[in-house]
């Protein structure tokens, strides 16, 4: 009698003990406030009205400005023509409904004389790798694959093997007598090499990029992991002729949504080629954005701007590194580091979907973004990226918890 009771009292811990770790675990993959999947449903319901009230065909949304209530386009031309094709092939990938193919296969193809755009750019890949790539991905369609291998050709034209890095902004050398300028932003569209390097491009391409990320570890990132905009160089060697800010507060500050295409970058080129530095890179410049945010975790437009807490703060910056963290808490082989990444970017999103910065008065997902605050253009506005990363972090989320990637985690 005695050793059954025995039996039954270990049945019964081990029950315990099983509730006990899956209860931890799904703790892990929830957030009291996000509600991922309502998320979901309210960016369906605003993309829809995007796509009833945006009629122009030959330029593509990017910014509703203060007190209007639908998108104001632009042209291929603008480095964010590949967002808004972006978001509809997220969408038909999310739905796997034809209409939203539709329309994506129509702004992509809009896209097409981006491949040999006269004037150069490292934005080729911000314009084309969400457009063409993320259509390729989910169509196999040949002719886009073909599309971007000669995009890729384009830019890679912009790597200088003397400064060991791609020189961003061309036109500078006319406009400031700037050499070589490279800008933190670049990382973002080292992308669209790795793409190509694996996808039958030129494999060398692997080198530039690597190359290209190791000078800006070098280069960008400050000793307690803050990160600079702009770096000019001599353009005949390596050496560094100044270092510029376009869109922070000053050389020496660290502009918001350039440390997140910083940290977002470096987690993209681990991913492509595994080199262990670059994740530590990720996870520092991530670190860094903890440590420097307020308690919400939505930054000031700078981390230095001169009157915080009396200044605009950057939502696109915040959706961005919230897709970020999600790709370094995927991609990390340690729990601890998947778990804390994982959450910091549960709790940017719950922000993000909160009362305070969704959108309910215009077609956009988000408010509270910044074009550039020095030029005064685009401040408290939703845009495009913003809208693109917020619904990338949210679909990636929900694909992680279904994976239940934290089930070792307590
Ligand atoms: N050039 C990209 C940005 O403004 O973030």
């Amino acid at each position: 009698m005695e050793n059954l009771k025995g039996q039954w009292v270990i049945f019964f811990a081990g029950i315990f003990i099983v509730w006990l770790v899956s209860g931890c675990a799904s703790e892990l993959i929830e957030n009291e406030s996000l509600d991922i999947d309502n998320s979901l449903v309210y960016c369906t319901a605003k993309l829809s009205n995007t796509c009833k009230n945006f009629e122009d065909q030959h330029e593509l949304p990017r910014v509703i400005h203060q007190n209007e209530q639908h998108w104001s386009g632009s042209s291929i031309n603008s480095w964010t023509s590949g967002f808004y094709p972006g978001l509809l092939w997220l969408m038909y990938n999310y739905t796997g409904e034809e209409q939203w193919k539709q329309n994506a296969t129509y702004y992509t193809e809009l896209l097409e004389p981006i491949k040999r755009l006269p004037w150069k750019t490292h934005d080729f890949g911000f314009m084309m790798y969400y457009s063409y790539g993320l259509g390729y991905d989910l169509t196999q369609n040949k002719k886009y694959r073909a599309i971007l291998l000669e995009t890729a050709d384009s830019l890679a034209r912009l790597y200088n093997p003397e400064v060991g890095a791609m020189e961003s902004w061309p036109w500078m050398k006319r406009k400031r007598g700037w050499p070589h300028t490279t800008i933190i932003d670049n990382m973002m569209n080292l992308e669209l090499l790795f793409w190509a390097a694996e996808n039958g491009g030129n494999p060398n391409y692997v080198n530039m990029a690597i190359h290209h990320a190791r000078k800006t570890q070098e280069d960008f990132i400050r000793p307690d992991h803050s990160t600079f905009h702009i770096v000019v160089y001599d353009s005949v060697s390596p050496n560094i002729i100044r270092k510029e800010t376009d869109q922070g507060v000053s050389a020496e500050t660290t502009w918001a949504r350039g440390h997140s295409w910083a940290t977002y970058g470096f987690i993209k080129a681990y991913k492509y080629c595994n080199e262990q530095d670059f994740l530590m890179t990720a996870m520092d410049l991530a670190n860094y954005y903890i440590q420097n945010c307020p308690e919400d975790l939505i930054p000031y437009w700078d981390f230095d701007a001169p009157l915080i807490p009396n200044e605009p703060r950057d939502a696109s910056a915040a959706a961005i590194m919230a897709s970020a963290m999600l790709e370094i808490s995927s991609l990390s082989n340690d729990d601890e580091v998947k778990q804390k990444y994982y959450l910091t970017a549960l709790q940017i999103l719950s922000t993000l979907s909160s009362e305070e910065y969704l959108s309910t008065e215009n077609d956009a997902f988000l408010t509270h973004s910044i074009s550039s605050k020095p030029a005064n253009s685009g401040v408290n506005v939703s845009l495009i990226y913003t809208d693109y990363y917020y619904l990338e972090a949210l679909l990636k989320a929900k694909q992680m918890a279904a994976e239940a990637t934290f089930a070792n985690v307590h």
